[in-house]
């Protein structure tokens, strides 16, 4: 169930399969964004698909109810792995949602949502959104949305993901971004851990980007990355 999550942040499908074309040996777990897939459309997921990667479609549905439910079919067509959504459009769109996501031979892929954005900052929370709670009791009330709805996790922080856990249950699925290898560059993540930190805070998966992406050599970063996340 574990696994790492390469994020194909790239502008085209050229570009994106030309990276995925070093990857001979093993097909790794990909996570296809709106950049790639308003540009490309569905074709692309189809396409790394067949190429027998498992995709994390990343498009992060927010609407109402009926319209999520119907936008989900729509995509849940194209056979996702795991796909998200919003936590903030309720536990009725997320129920939605749920009965949207069924796969062309009728199963169910993962389903879980996003709680707050990590460029969402405390200021905002209070004086934009007037949400008074603070980020960690906004994230952890959002989790247990998620969790009446019928979802299988969400997307947080390497650094909540224990907490998120203690506040649902040990099956409650976390999603992390915000890695990095010791000895890689830290870009513009600011609240980040290592694969094996993160690994023992209980993520489920790990969403890795740049660390990969713009690696001098992509495939032996990767290995490096989950060999230390799986504890090999
Ligand atoms: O390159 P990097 O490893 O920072 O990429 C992380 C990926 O995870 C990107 O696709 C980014 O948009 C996404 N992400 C994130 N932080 C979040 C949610 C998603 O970095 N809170």
């Amino acid at each position: 169930m574990k696994d790492v999550i390469i994020a194909c942040d790239f502008k085209d499908k050229k570009t994106t399969l030309d990276f995925l074309d070093q990857f001979t040996d093993r097909k790794p777990f990909v996570k296809i964004g709106m950049e790639l897939f308003y540009f490309e459309g569905p074709s692309i997921v189809r396409e790394i698909k067949a190429r027998g990667h498992k995709i994390f479609l990343d498009l992060k549905l927010h609407d109402i109810p009926n319209t999520v439910m119907s936008a989900m079919k729509s995509l849940c067509a194209l056979d996702p792995d795991i796909i998200d959504v919003h936590a903030a459009g309720t536990i009725a769109m997320m129920k939605g949602a749920m009965e949207g996501a069924v796969r062309s031979d009728g199963s169910k892929p993962l389903v879980v949502a996003i709680t707050q954005l990590t460029s969402t900052t405390t200021e905002a929370l209070h004086n934009e959104l007037l949400i008074n709670a603070s980020m960690e009791e906004t994230v952890i009330q959002y989790a247990k949305n998620v969790q009446a709805a019928g979802l299988s996790g969400i997307v947080c922080s390497p650094l909540e993901a224990a907490a998120v856990k203690k506040n649902t249950s040990p099956d409650f699925i976390t999603i992390t971004p915000g890695i990095r290898p010791a000895d890689a560059k830290k870009d513009d993540q600011a609240r980040f851990t290592t694969p094996a930190q993160a690994a023992k805070n209980g993520s489920d998966y790990i969403v890795v980007g740049r660390p990969i992406t713009r690696a001098e050599n992509p495939v032996e970063a990767y290995i490096k990355i989950y060999n230390e996340f799986m504890g090999l």
